[in-house]
């Protein structure tokens, strides 16, 4: 059995984001359409015990939201562990929110727990109850009852507060500081990639025969922040492949063999947020489901 809930199915900053008035955040604010809070996903391989695959800023509101999350005593909570997909702001800060004296196992890469080692404020998980896991890439382990993750690299780059003054940001690293999770629960391959700047050859292989991916749904396309008037950079320079267009996600993964696809992480810019927009029924036409919160997914 494996059941996962989108916590949170938008990227950073949100659906509105505090200081964005582009059309989206605009209509989110009337009400016109749902908003979103940011990328999480919560997954169980029996239905009781939980991962949660991200933790943003908005995890207080998300946990919530989620009665299955809720405590089931004094001070016992369904949440076996938190595993991360990179060092984003947008999927760590929410570890902040997670201190108060709760047990549970941080699964990241070495290189994602070394940024986490390197902000003192993280110290607030209380070292003797939050154990922190290291995980090799490429190497399966039970994160929950019945539910084990891979983590594996795919393009990405290192997360923007570390980018540092270099001119030349490598956008395409294959290594540590972005991954995808490869969850596999009742003989099912489950794929968890919010952040992905390339779908390689070797990337296709492994996502064909999957019951479920969710999918790095940043943007429509790669000019998209530009052509909002909300920023200058493009898809590509934040490591997000765009849905649309040849190299596009959607037509990367048209000819693989997955049960079902869902879009996270979407970008407030992105026209698929627009439940009547023509690019919504383009990647619903495709086969692709746009990711909201609270929605459910099993497989
Ligand atoms: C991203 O997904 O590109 C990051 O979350 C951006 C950010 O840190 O604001
Ligand atoms: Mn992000
Ligand atoms: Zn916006």
């Amino acid at each position: 059995m494996f059941r996962a809930r989108i916590l949170g199915a938008a990227a950073g900053g949100g659906l509105p984001q505090w200081n964005c008035g582009c059309a989206n955040c605009q209509a989110a604010r009337r009400g016109e359409i749902p908003s979103l809070t940011q990328s999480s996903l919560a997954v169980s391989g029996d239905g009781i015990f939980w991962a949660i695959l991200n933790t943003s800023p908005d995890i207080r509101g998300q946990l919530v939201a989620t009665p299955e999350l809720h405590p089931t005593g004094p001070r016992e909570v369904p949440i076996r562990s938190v595993l991360l997909t990179n060092g984003d702001i947008d999927h760590v800060a929410g570890l902040l929110t997670l201190r108060e004296q709760q047990p549970f196992t941080l699964f990241a890469t070495p290189e994602i727990l070394a940024v986490i080692a390197a902000n003192p404020i993280f110290d607030a998980l209380a070292p003797e109850k939050v154990t922190r896991r290291p995980l090799a890439l490429d190497t399966e382990v039970e994160i929950a009852p019945g539910l084990t993750a891979e983590l594996f690299a795919v393009p990405g780059k290192v997360p923007l507060y570390m980018e540092g003054a270099e001119a030349e940001v490598r956008t395409d690293l294959i290594g540590e500081q972005t991954v995808g999770a490869h969850l596999r629960a009742g003989g099912r391959d489950i794929f968890h990639i919010p952040g992905c700047a390339r779908v390689t050859p070797a990337l296709a292989r492994r996502l064909d025969g999957a019951a479920l991916v969710f999918f790095d749904g940043t943007l429509w396309q790669d000019e998209e922040m530009v052509r909002s008037g909300v920023g200058t950079k493009t898809g590509r320079r934040m490591g997000h492949i765009s849905m649309s267009g040849e190299d596009g996600s959607i037509a990367a993964l048209a000819p693989l063999s997955i049960g079902r696809r869902v879009f996270v992480h979407m970008n407030n810019t992105n026209p698929v947020l627009r439940p009547n927009s023509p690019e919504r029924a383009e990647a619903e036409a495709a086969g692709w489901t746009i990711g909201q919160d609270g929605m459910e997914i099993s497989a």
